[in-house]
């Protein structure tokens, strides 16, 4: 039968601490100008890079080596810890509702049967971030969803949409709005009362995550629910359109507006007998909406209204919550994961990040579960992340504090495994200054030194390695590599994560004589790390993990 219980290593001792350093948008890329990680001083990175060549290589980390649908999706930060954590790669979300879609056979689950029930009475309300990123959601998914729900009857559509300029350029947010317009259009043709109702920025309303700022999702609640917001527009379009025109907004921090009729009514409330569903696949950034739309019972803001409702999620987004309860398509089934092994095996584990990351290291690493395996086994501390503000203004962030908690875990004795995100060059990257995102790659190196330092001193073992890139590339290119330019000469500005591979480093005294990277797995991706941390711990992985990345020669 099954057992928890993992084979020892026939040649790797147990009982060293290992550091598991993840930094978060950290890629390796061509060196230039806008590669940030080599503009900015990180001498510690530099160092590992260039020290033993046998223990510092690249691994993928997008596309079909984290379960995306095809090699031309960039990584993120769920996929690359579902990976790192559970060692295996699962077909995700993306893929998931793709193939659902593409079958059809969304329409034949519990989640649309429970929501079509409201479709001869009530109003469909889809809410969700409207882009081809392909990080949470991607609009041709929306599209197939807007029209099979109207073949199946629904009758009275109304889309709630985020704007991205995130996982895509800045300002495309007006081309996302035009097209869905046109397919809105061409259901009204056909008789189906269907328009977008609101909107917002994605940074600034709704997607908020780990409980960081409830006001954000407040913000959507009041245009989508109440129908009430600071703007008021006719056309989503000129909406748009007007808000990118307030001084130092953008497509991700848009303020939230509601659309009105003529008489200045909103035009899509959500009232009782509607059916709502959130339409991102990804987890993090819509666990907080689903709160407020599925629980009776809630406290984080006054809802003022709380109507009854049929929601479902694209996905179910947390296994543990069961949350929401209905969902339009199942989630990838994660089980075993290498934090639930460890601990059966006696490896105390300690995980850390600031706020914005830290179900990162937490909740995506232990395969979307939320809470511990074994309380005793296992302490996760949360540093509270600046709110309100945009990162490059801090663009230090937490990495300090970060660095002093793994390191105190480290020297306490009490830990196996210190683990921790590094937010740095992935949350400044995203907002796009290159200058700040320069000052975040050397905060993020200065942490990790602190770490390795600790991991010098207690004669442990570090591995150090990044979920995708970021911060390595700052611009958007053409086939040929070359950077694009907009029509008044700029560069335009990558905020998104990238196809680039990632480092991961081995080291510090406790790593036995012979260990390198093995040389016959030069297609390693992200989901070989946990075999190999498994290996450093003393143990054998399972089978069916992902093969390890290192060997043992004998010296
Ligand atoms: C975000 O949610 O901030 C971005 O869409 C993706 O970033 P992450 O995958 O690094 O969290
Ligand atoms: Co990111």
């Amino acid at each position: 039968g099954f057992s928890w219980k993992l084979k020892d290593h026939p040649k790797l001792a147990k009982g060293k601490t290992i550091a598991m350093i993840v930094l978060d948008g950290w890629g390796e890329a061509k060196p230039n100008q806008y590669n940030c990680i080599h503009v900015a001083e990180t001498p510690t990175m530099d160092s590992l890079k260039n020290g033993a060549p046998d223990k510092w290589r690249l691994v993928k980390a997008h596309g079909k080596a984290v379960g995306l649908p095809t090699d031309d999706d960039m990584g993120n930060s769920e996929v690359g810890h579902n990976a790192l954590g559970a060692g295996r790669i699962y077909a995700q979300g993306a893929k998931l509702v793709d193939s659902a879609l593409d079958t059809g056979k969304i329409y034949d689950g519990e989640g649309f049967n429970y929501i079509k029930a409201s479709f001869e009475s009530g109003t469909l309300h889809l809410i969700g971030l409207l882009s081809d990123g392909g990080v949470h959601s991607r609009l041709n998914q929306l599209q197939l969803l807007l029209k099979g729900a109207s073949e199946r009857g629904a009758k009275r559509i109304r889309v709630h949409v985020l704007t991205d300029g995130r996982d895509v350029l800045d300002g495309t947010s007006v081309a996302y709005v035009e097209t869905l317009e046109e397919d809105l259009a061409k259901l009204r043709e056909n008789g189906v009362d269907a328009q977008i109702a609101s909107g917002g920025g994605r940074m600034y309303v709704t997607m908020d995550r780990y409980e960081n700022d409830w006001e954000v999702v407040k913000r959507g609640w009041d245009a989508q629910v109440l129908g009430e917001a600071p703007y008021k527009f006719k056309s989503a379009v000129e909406a748009v359109k007007k808000l990118r025109e307030i001084p130092n907004t953008s497509d991700q921090y848009l303020p939230p507006f509601v659309i009105v009729d003529d008489s200045g009514k909103s035009v899509g409330p959500i009232v009782d007998g509607d059916a709502v569903v959130t339409f991102n696949f990804r987890a993090d950034r819509m666990s907080m909406v689903a709160q407020a739309l599925e629980y009776e019972k809630f406290d984080k803001f006054d809802r003022v209204r709380f109507p009854k409702i049929r929601y479902a999620g694209m996905l179910q987004y947390d296994g543990e919550l069961k949350l929401p309860n209905h969902y339009l398509v199942s989630p990838p089934e994660m089980e075993r994961t290498s934090g639930e092994y460890l601990v059966h095996n006696g490896v105390r584990t300690f995980a850390c990040s600031e706020t914005v990351k830290f179900g990162h290291v937490t909740f995506f690493w232990n395969g979307n579960r939320s809470g511990y395996f074994n309380a005793d086994m296992e302490e996760y501390v949360e540093i509270p992340s600046d709110s309100g503000i945009t990162f490059n203004v801090k663009p230090k962030m937490k990495a300090l504090q970060i660095g002093e908690k793994a390191r105190d875990a480290i020297l306490s004795g009490k830990f196996d495994q210190v683990r921790v995100n590094l937010p740095n060059s992935d949350m400044v990257g995203h907002t796009g200054d290159i200058d700040a995102t320069v000052v975040a790659c050397k905060a993020a190196d200065e942490a990790v030194k602190m770490i390795l330092d600790a991991i010098e001193q207690v004669g442990g073992i570090y591995v150090v390695t990044a979920d995708h890139g970021n911060a390595e590339d700052m611009v958007k290119r053409n086939k040929k590599g070359e950077p694009l330019l907009d029509k008044n000469g700029n560069i335009q500005i990558l905020t998104s994560h990238t196809l680039e591979p990632v480092p991961i480093a081995i080291g510090g005294p406790g790593l036995a004589a012979g260990v390198k990277f093995r040389k016959d797995v030069p297609n390693g991706g992200l989901a070989n790390v946990a075999a190999t941390v498994m290996n450093l711990h003393g143990f054998v992985a399972p089978d069916d993990y992902e093969t390890t990345l290192i060997e043992v020669v004998d010296v």
